[in-house]
């Protein structure tokens, strides 16, 4: 059953058998490969091997590439502005862009500022078609190897004597064919064990799902919250607790720590132990309206296409679905226009993003209240108190932020987590008056010393520079600090 509640699946009988029909008279291709086989090997990895057997769909990933769709700073007014302050002392705060197509990340992986000499195996996990292979070979300790030092140089040597084509240099390893099917049967299947293990954790066999939970489990073994567990540095999913934010979060304070994993990094304004989520959009689906509904993944993100001639195939170039809201929405909500559609998610974004913004103002105030409790000498307690807190209210908007459909796919989810996260911040905030208050601290100057950094940050128009302006005399590093 996978993440379908029965009460919505009848609601949703009438809509699937519209779907049946469609997928019905859609593909020949897709009928044949139930019966055939390919002439590959079932260990090829290389995307361009698929290219004489598939050449439609090959055609269809090729438009992935997309050379004009340079990197994007998260930084800018308009997205989130004040994360290089919220990442404080951490690689998130150097770097942080927006997505790009599958066939970038390799490319994209080996050239990010946050990817250093510390940087392990694991980070590989979502990138390449290498990784099975890899962890084939190395068995454990894929996961922990030195990324630049070992795991580069092995995946590189995978694809030696290509020829570098439409997919440049790195694209044939990146995601592609075989992380979702065997390139014997085609069939969809699972490349990656963290997401096979987080399934069996919660008593799911992820080899007996149905054709229709593989079309978003695919995506699942990427498209997730995860974290490294120390022992290994394995790529793991917290989700023994559930998926909502605040199951993850449990996890995070409970199992994780029971294995040693107390934080990802120190925040060098508040001290505070801080958690980084990464994109849940699997999670946030699963509890969403489409997710509880069983509309998958590739219902809006592979819709039917015609190719030449009449023939349609399921379409491989990932990206937003609003560019072809008529063979995405409309196959479901023929009811409604393509603006009215439009204008739904665009609604529904918008409020999002405001949402957001106000969220992560009330974490920043909580970094540096709690900045001035530690310059003030507050009582150790109490300043501890606060930073967890402070980590409580940034997991919450964070896992929400970083989720990359800006609230559509569960709108409701992403408000509620928002709530809870500012209740979180304002309660560290409060802590931080009371008892700057007892030590007579000076509240009109700290809100001006607030304002003017953050606004300092925020008129830096270098994305790689503005973290330099995150500490001043005022509010200095708290890690530099001397006793
Ligand atoms: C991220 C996962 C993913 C990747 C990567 C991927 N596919 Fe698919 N592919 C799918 C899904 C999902 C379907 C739809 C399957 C279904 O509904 O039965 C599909 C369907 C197909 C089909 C069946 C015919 C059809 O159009 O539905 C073929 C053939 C195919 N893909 C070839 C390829 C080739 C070749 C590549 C690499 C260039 C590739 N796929 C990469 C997920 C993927
Ligand atoms: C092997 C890991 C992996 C799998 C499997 C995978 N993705 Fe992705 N996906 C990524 C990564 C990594 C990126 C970001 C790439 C970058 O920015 O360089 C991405 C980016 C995207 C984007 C944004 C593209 C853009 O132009 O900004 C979409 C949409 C997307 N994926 C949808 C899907 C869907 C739907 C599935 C399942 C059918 C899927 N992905 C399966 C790892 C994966
Ligand atoms: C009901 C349709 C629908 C379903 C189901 C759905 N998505 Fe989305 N997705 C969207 C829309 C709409 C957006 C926002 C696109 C935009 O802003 O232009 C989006 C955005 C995204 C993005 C960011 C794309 C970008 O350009 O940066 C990713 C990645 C993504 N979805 C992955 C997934 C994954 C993985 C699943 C399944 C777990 C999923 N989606 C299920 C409709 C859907
Ligand atoms: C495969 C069918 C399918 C596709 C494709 C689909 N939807 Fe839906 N949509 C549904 C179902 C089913 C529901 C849930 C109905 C319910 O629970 O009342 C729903 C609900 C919604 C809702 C109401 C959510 C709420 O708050 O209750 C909106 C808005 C919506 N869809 C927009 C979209 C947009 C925009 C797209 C394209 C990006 C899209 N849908 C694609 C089937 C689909």
């Amino acid at each position: 059953m996978g993440f379908l509640s029965r009460k919505k699946l009848i609601l949703f009988l009438s809509m699937a058998m519209s779907l049946v029909i469609i997928a019905g008279c859609a593909s020949s291709e897709a009928q044949e490969s139930e019966d055939k086989t390919t002439g590959l090997s079932p260990d090829e990895i290389l995307n361009t091997a698929f290219k004489d057997e598939f050449p439609l769909h090959y055609e269809s990933y090729l438009k992935n590439m997309t050379p004009e769709d340079e990197n994007t700073s998260k930084f800018v007014k308009e997205i989130e502005p004040n994360l290089p302050i919220l990442f404080h002392n951490y690689g998130f705060m150097l770097e942080y862009n927006l997505t790009r197509g599958h066939t970038y990340a390799v490319e994209d992986v080996m050239n990010i500022a946050r990817i250093n000499d510390k940087s392990i195996g694991s980070c590989m996990t979502c990138k390449s078609t290498a990784v099975p292979l890899l962890l084939e070979e190395m068995g454990d300790d894929y996961w922990g190897a030195s990324f630049k030092e070992e795991i580069v140089p092995r995946t590189l040597a995978y694809g030696e004597g290509h020829e570098v084509d439409e997919l440049g240099e790195h694209g044939h390893l990146s995601i592609g064919c075989s992380d979702c099917h065997d390139p014997v049967t085609m069939e969809l299947r699972i490349t990656r064990p963290s997401f096979t293990n987080a399934m069996e954790r919660q008593g799911i066999d992820v080899t007996e799902a149905s054709k229709n939970d593989m079309r978003s489990y695919v995506c699942a073994q990427c498209h997730v919250e995860y974290y490294f567990e120390p022992e290994h540095g394995k790529v793991t999913f917290p989700w023994d607790n559930g998926l909502k934010p605040e199951d993850m979060f449990e996890y995070k304070e409970n199992q994780a720590i029971e294995q040693g994993f107390d934080y990802d990094w120190i925040h060098s304004i508040s001290g505070a132990p801080m958690l980084k989520a990464q994109h849940p959009e699997f999670e946030q689906w699963s509890y969403g309206p489409h997710g509880e509904a069983g509309v998958s993944c590739s219902d809006c993100h592979m819709p039917y296409e015609r190719t030449d001639g009449s023939k349609k195939i399921t379409s491989h170039h990932w990206t937003s679905p609003m560019d072809n809201v008529e063979q995405t929405c409309r196959t479901c909500h023929s009811d409604k226009s393509e603006s009215e559609l439009v204008e739904r998610v665009d609604n529904i974004q918008d409020r999002h993003l405001e949402a957001m913004h106000e969220t992560q103002e009330h974490s920043v105030r909580a970094h540096y209240y709690v900045n001035r409790m530690i310059t003030a000498g507050a009582p150790e307690e109490r300043i501890e108190e606060a930073q967890w807190y402070i980590r409580k209210g940034q997991w919450f908007w964070d896992i929400i932020a970083a989720e990359n459909s800006d609230g559509f796919h569960n709108p409701q989810g992403g408000m509620d987590a928002m709530r809870t996260s500012s209740d979180a911040s304002n309660e560290a905030i409060r802590i931080a008056i009371e008892e700057l208050t007892k030590l007579e601290i000076d509240f009109n100057e700290l809100e001006e010393e607030m304002d003017k950094i953050v606004q300092t940050v925020y008129d830096e128009e270098d994305p790689d520079l503005k973290h330099t302006h995150a500490t001043n005399d005022y509010f200095p590093n708290v890690l530099e600090l001397e006793d």
